[in-house]
């Protein structure tokens, strides 16, 4: 039970890798807030968290919406131990027709979100002069990718975003670390074409796709004691897709 009695947050809790992730710590004994654009998935998962879990409607984009859900979180369980900024989206296409309101809005859902949790969190974790941030950044994030400009753009900005601030507040007790899964098994890549799957399976050493426990794993791991000396790193779960 590493996680006992901790308070984690995690966004974009209600499906996929954030839903996994959120299950990982509430199996470990910690108290579960997550967040979601999609009500009635997020009000599912956090039933199924236990008695203490908590669901908020948030769009992380909108930063008046991620400050009062910290604020209540804060106020319900007295403390923050973890923020994982996890909720992202794709809005895919080459960059001569991408429009620009697809380009705001994955920077929006992606890349300012957070900025908004993490800027609202890190008072709390500061006082508390400790605290644990992991942002999910991707492999694209390093190696470019056509199709996705908007997107990649984004998980740059993360890992940049993580390694400045695991400057910023290491003096604190507070690290901050990024995940950059690869090819993972979830709603967000369902839509992929057999042909886009088979090229990225070609690419993975291990010879197939992730799982969302193969990235909550890496989470829970970068949020426990045991990492207590790990900050402001890209950790790439990725099948040795990117080396
Ligand atoms: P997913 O699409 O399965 O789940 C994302 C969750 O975020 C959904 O519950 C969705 O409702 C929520 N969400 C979307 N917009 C939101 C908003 N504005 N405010 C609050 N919640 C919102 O995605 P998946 O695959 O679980 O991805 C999770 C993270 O991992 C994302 O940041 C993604 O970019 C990243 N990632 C995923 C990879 C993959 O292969 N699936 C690869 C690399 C990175």
């Amino acid at each position: 039970m590493r996680f006992e009695n901790k308070v984690v947050m995690v966004t974009g809790g209600a499906a996929g890798i954030g839903r996994v992730t959120a299950e990982n710590f509430a199996k470990e004994g910690a108290r579960i807030a997550i967040c979601d654009i999609n009500p009635e998935a997020g009000e599912t998962a956090a039933k199924a968290l236990g008695p203490e879990a908590s669901f908020e409607k948030v769009d992380v984009a909108d930063s008046t919406g991620v400050s009062s859900w910290v604020e209540g979180v804060f106020e319900k369980y007295g403390q923050i131990d973890v923020l994982v900024n996890n909720a992202g989206i794709t809005r895919d296409s080459l960059i001569m027709r991408m429009k620009e309101a697809d380009w705001d809005a994955v920077i929006g859902v992606n890349l300012k979100s957070a900025f908004n949790c993490i800027k609202a969190v890190s008072k709390i974790m500061v006082k508390q002069r400790s605290g644990r941030i992991i942002n999910l950044a991707s492999v694209v994030g390093v190696m470019g990718n056509p199709g996705q400009a908007n997107y990649v753009a984004s998980k740059a900005g993360m890992i940049g975003l993580t390694k400045t601030v695991a400057k910023e507040l290491g003096a604190r007790g507070i690290t901050v670390n990024a995940v950059a899964p690869g090819f993972i098994e979830t709603d967000m890549t369902e839509v992929l074409s057999d042909k886009v799957r088979e090229a990225m399976l070609s690419m993975i050493p291990l010879q197939r796709a992730g799982t969302p426990q193969d990235v909550a794993d890496t989470i829970t791991f970068l949020a426990s004691d045991s990492a207590a000396y790990i900050t402001g790193q890209v950790i790439h779960v990725t099948g040795g897709m990117y080396m």
